[in-house]
């Protein structure tokens, strides 16, 4: 069941894409591994802000297609940073679809939470440099 947005929404999405004949599955609507692509980098975006080293994915959870995604679709990809443990960043992603070429307004089409993993030159964790000040560790 799709779920409208508010109109404004509070952010400023970490990306901002118009979905392509190309990235389309047999049913012709848009692949869910091409979401799930950009939901990492949206993510991984929000997790560098705190964070001077590489960053690794370790897992992507609570994943939930809630819509479809259309081929002219604008998609805006939303990421907040939810949890800051000693090395890792946790960062919840909501994707939004909005629907030009159909007529039919913004939806909710997606969300998901990624855990990022803040590593050293070895791949080995390493503390997280910076944390917002309302998140603190935990
Ligand atoms: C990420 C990686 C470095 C973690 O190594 P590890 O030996 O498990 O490290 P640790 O046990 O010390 O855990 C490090 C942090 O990751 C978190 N973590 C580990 N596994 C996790 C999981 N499955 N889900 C969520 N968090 C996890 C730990 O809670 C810890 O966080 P904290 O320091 O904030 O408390 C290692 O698993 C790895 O290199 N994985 C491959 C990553 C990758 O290549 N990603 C791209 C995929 S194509």
């Amino acid at each position: 069941m799709s779920e409208p947005l508010a109109p404004d929404h509070q952010h400023t999405p970490a990306i901002r894409v118009m979905l392509m004949p190309k990235d389309t599955n047999a049913m012709g609507t848009i692949f869910g591994g091409i979401i799930l692509s950009y939901i990492d980098q949206a993510g991984a975006i929000e997790a560098y802000r705190w964070c001077s080293q590489q960053l690794v994915t370790v897992s992507m959870h609570e994943v939930e297609f809630l819509a479809p995604v259309f081929v002219g679709d604008v998609v805006s990809f939303y990421a907040e940073t939810v949890r800051i443990g000693r090395t890792s960043v946790t960062v919840q992603v909501d994707v939004e679809a909005e629907r030009r070429v159909r007529g039919e307004g913004r939806v909710k089409v997606t969300e998901a939470v990624v855990v990022y993993v803040h590593v050293d030159g070895q791949r080995q964790p390493t503390p997280v440099d910076r944390r917002p000040p309302e998140l603190p560790e935990g």
